[in-house]
């Protein structure tokens, strides 16, 4: 990995992506040959499939999707890359050697990446949720300076992309937060590959396109910021409410394949909304459940509820993971991003 000497601190470079590079995603065009022409290969990219694991993660039924590939077509590439890409069983022993090596973002905050495990996990996707002004964006924003960190540093060594579904981003935060990690920050920000979505199907659009630039440089986390505010107001009404989980499933499924194919970290806000059936306000004098439904609730790996603490503290709990048990703990906004909370906020 190359390096650079930025301030005191040695910051990596992120890299070009290299077909040869250990561990990185082929490009489709190594498909080619064996009755599969330039011209299919095309096709796949166009349709945002650029990388020999993509198709081998997805069905001949979608495969048979894309205009001009046909039955026989969408057979042989899965064939190809199934070739290629291990798709099998493997022992518990492998499996455990391969998550040891997980790569986690730190957060910014010690605690809150204990609190973790380590930090964000790549490779799947966290949902963080909560009330206006609980940090969700703030959070957003810090990560997407530290998962450009060298990986000693906590990082990730990989580029940002950041969809912004509510005009929430703001550069000018990522200087301060750079600049603490001893970042040049003009480097930082041009890490930052930033698109405002402006309805679901764009939204939708702009995922593809990230599938095809992140074939082409290494990236180590995607960000939404917010994954449901365009699906509440695309579909508004109650009749709307089983096409929009359709078109949410689909954009899920879509990230949960490029956390599985790039090994990113993919990080989406949700907003929340009173709960009002019985037992949980019988426990809880202000009951909040994030919204999405099911859907969201079973494509999201590990979701986190956040709440506003005192000043700038604010609390993050573990709303459900595979692996973590229910807790919490507090973590600080602070004008260079999220950090732990100081002592002089604790009297
Ligand atoms: N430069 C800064 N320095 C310190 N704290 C800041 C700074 N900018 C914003 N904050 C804090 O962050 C809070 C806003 O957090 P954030 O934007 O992450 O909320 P959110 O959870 O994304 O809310 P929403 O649901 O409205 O998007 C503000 O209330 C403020 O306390
Ligand atoms: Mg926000």
């Amino acid at each position: 990995m190359p390096s650079q000497e930025i301030g005191n601190t040695t910051v990596a470079s992120v890299p070009d992506v290299d077909d040869e590079s250990d561990g990185q995603p082929l490009s489709v065009d190594h498909l080619e040959g064996n009755g599969i022409t330039k011209n299919d290969v095309q096709k796949l990219k166009l349709a945002g499939l650029c990388t020999i694991e993509s198709v081998a993660y997805t069905s001949k039924k979608t495969l048979m999707t894309i205009k001009g590939i046909s039955e026989a077509k969408a057979d042989k590439l899965s064939m190809e890359a199934a070739k290629i890409v291990p798709l099998g069983f493997t022992t518990a022993t492998e499996f455990h050697h391969r998550r040891s090596e997980l790569i986690c973002l730190t957060t910014g905050s010690k605690q809150l990446d204990t609190l973790l495990g380590g930090g964000i996990e790549t490779g799947s996707i966290t949902e963080l949720f909560g009330e206006f002004r609980t940090g969700k964006s703030q959070l957003c924003h810090t990560l997407a300076v530290t998962c450009q960190l060298p990986i000693d540093m906590g990082g990730g060594e990989g580029k940002c992309l950041y969809i912004d579904t509510e005009g929430t981003f703001r550069p000018t935060r990522l200087v301060l937060i750079a600049q603490r990690y001893g970042m040049n920050p003009d480097d930082c920000l041009d890490n930052v590959a930033y698109a405002r979505a402006y309805n679901t199907e764009h939204q939708y659009n702009l995922l593809t396109q990230a599938a095809q630039m992140m074939s082409e440089s290494r990236f180590s986390l995607l960000v939404v910021d917010s994954i449901m505010s365009l699906y509440r107001t695309d579909f508004a009404g109650r009749g709307e409410l089983s096409n929009r989980q359709t078109q949410v499933a689909k954009f899920m499924r879509l990230l949960q394949r490029l956390a599985d194919e790039f090994g990113i970290a993919v990080v989406i806000t949700n907003q929340v909304v009173a709960q009002v059936d019985g037992m949980a306000s019988m426990y809880n004098p202000d009951p909040k459940k994030p919204i999405g439904g099911n859907i969201i609730a079973h494509a999201s790996t590990t979701r986190l509820s956040l709440k506003k603490g005192r000043g700038q503290n604010r609390i993050c709990k573990i709303y459900d993971s595979p692996c973590l048990p229910e807790a919490d703990c507090q973590f600080a906004i602070y004008e260079d991003g999220i950090g732990d909370p100081r002592d002089e906020d604790n009297e």
